[in-house]
């Protein structure tokens, strides 16, 4: 959601006469665009702040500001820890921001607007028209959380919940198809919830209107709420050819205890139910999920609940977080807390087992040919002796389940007119998957399964 909301940032600076720049060194304005999820994610944002307080020092024209979560939790006791600061703007305020940083420049003042925007009036996202975008876009559908979570900042920091209007979305997502994207990420701090509260239009009915939206190749979601996860939408990845083969949901927990302590709304049962519903609606759908270690009271019972849970559900990714106390969050005034210590011991444990998951998960396609939509050329272009001999090109892109290829064109293997200076940028392309690695698999190009576009 940041890349999204740093893209909106960047456009409604441009008629400012702002251009992007490659180097910090290069800017006259930095903003710097934040996260408050975790402890870990707001001590980057002050270490990153103490380095901009030595380049502003060289540079003392240089504007900072400051944006996103973080701002919004702060306010002015920013200003106030970062004097190299000109500006603290919240989540809501985005919109407020290009007039905000033309005062600082006219009367070289300081600002802040944590304001919450009106519901009945919210900022609307702005389309881009730019001819160079990546493949693969994230769009915003829905923002703010009311479902309090014990651990979380979201709801504090994002604000209630608010749906865009299907109309809005939808003329976005032409956009940037014409623009060139060919996959969009649908995003929402609990994007399943999306209309519930507006009642126009539910989450399946909009995947359906924008599965018939003409030259996007793929849709996917992120992140659903487990006990948001309707028949309708667990029916979606059986009906929908663009609904990619994947969802991202995140448990938490795998004990019970746990899982009301945390206000999840769900049991591990009603959990696993849900699972076993999406494996039959599409026997081949991929999972990933987020979980805490360490949460206030979490017992090594309860921790053992978890890795058993993983075991039944045997997921092909994981995000895997220690505890840490937010501010206003539930959980931070539980006195029950985990030692760090222990902490990261359990997260170890969840991060070494899962290892063997998505290794096993991954081996299981060696030798399939996969659909993979290809993002572009492999920033690291490696020097496998075989195929540097050809001077052929490595290509990158995602299978349907979300799993990065990487994949050489084998001149003896593909069809006439495909050259090796051909693009397969956009593409749905087959690639015979050769070999395994951790994190990405690694194939040879087979055909194109789009020839219509190719010759
Ligand atoms: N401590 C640790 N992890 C957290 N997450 C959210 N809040 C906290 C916290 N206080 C994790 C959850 C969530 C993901 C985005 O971040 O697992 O799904
Ligand atoms: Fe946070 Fe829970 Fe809302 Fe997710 S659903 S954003 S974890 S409060």
């Amino acid at each position: 959601m940041n890349i999204y909301d740093s893209e909106q940032m960047a456009i409604r600076l441009k008629p400012l006469g702002y251009k992007l720049v490659s180097f910090l060194e290069s800017a006259d304005l930095i903003i710097v665009n934040t996260c408050a999820i975790r402890e870990k994610a707001e001590q980057k944002v002050f270490s990153l702040l103490g380095r901009l307080a030595k380049l502003k020092k060289k540079k003392p024209d240089l504007l900072i500001g400051v944006g996103g979560c973080v701002a919004q939790q702060e306010g002015k006791k920013l200003l106030q820890r970062a004097p190299c600061l000109d500006l603290v703007f919240g989540t809501h305020a985005a919109g407020r921001m290009p007039e905000l940083i033309q005062q600082i420049e006219q009367q070289g003042c300081r600002m802040v607007d944590i304001g919450m925007s009106d519901q009945k009036n919210p900022i609307e996202s702005i389309i881009q028209y730019d001819q160079n975008i990546n493949i693969s876009k994230f769009v915003t559908i829905m923002q703010g959380c009311e479902n309090f979570c014990t651990y979380c900042v979201v709801p504090y920091v994002r604000g209630k919940e608010f749906s865009r209007k299907p109309e809005a979305i939808i003329q976005e997502i032409k956009a940037l198809v014409k623009c060139g994207a060919r996959e969009i990420t649908l995003l929402g701090q609990n994007v399943n919830s999306y209309g519930t509260k507006e009642g126009i239009c539910t989450f399946p009915e909009l995947l359906a209107c924008l599965n018939q939206i003409k030259g996007l190749k793929r849709i996917r979601f992120t992140t659903s709420h487990p006990k948001d996860l309707s028949d309708d939408l667990i029916d979606c990845f059986a009906n929908l050819d663009k609904l990619c083969k994947h969802i991202h949901l995140p448990v938490q927990s795998g004990s019970n205890r746990i899982l009301r302590r945390m206000n999840r709304k769900y049991t591990r049962e009603e959990y696993l139910g849900k699972i076993a519903k999406l494996r039959k609606s599409c026997p081949d759908i991929a999972l990933s999920t987020d979980l805490i270690t360490g949460f206030p009271g979490e017992s090594k019972s309860d921790f053992e609940d978890t890795l058993e849970l993983m075991k039944q559900v045997e997921y092909d990714s994981i995000f895997a977080f220690k505890y840490s106390d937010r501010p206003n969050a539930k959980a931070a005034g539980f006195n029950d807390k985990i030692s760090e210590n222990e902490k990261r011991n359990r997260l170890q444990k969840i991060l070494k087992l899962q290892e063997g998951f998505t290794a096993r998960k991954n081996s299981l396609l060696t030798g399939s040919i996969q659909p993979v939509l290809v993002e572009g050329l492999s920033k690291k272009q490696e020097t496998d002796n075989q195929h540097n001999s050809n001077n052929n090109l490595q290509w990158t892109g995602r299978t349907s389940t979300n799993k990065i290829v990487n994949f050489f064109h084998d001149d003896l293997e593909i069809s006439v007119g495909s050259g090796s200076d051909e693009s397969y940028e956009g593409k749905i392309v087959d690639v015979k998957i050769e070999k395994v690695l951790l994190h990405s698999l690694k194939g040879k190009l087979m055909r194109l399964s789009e020839n219509k576009h190719f010759f």
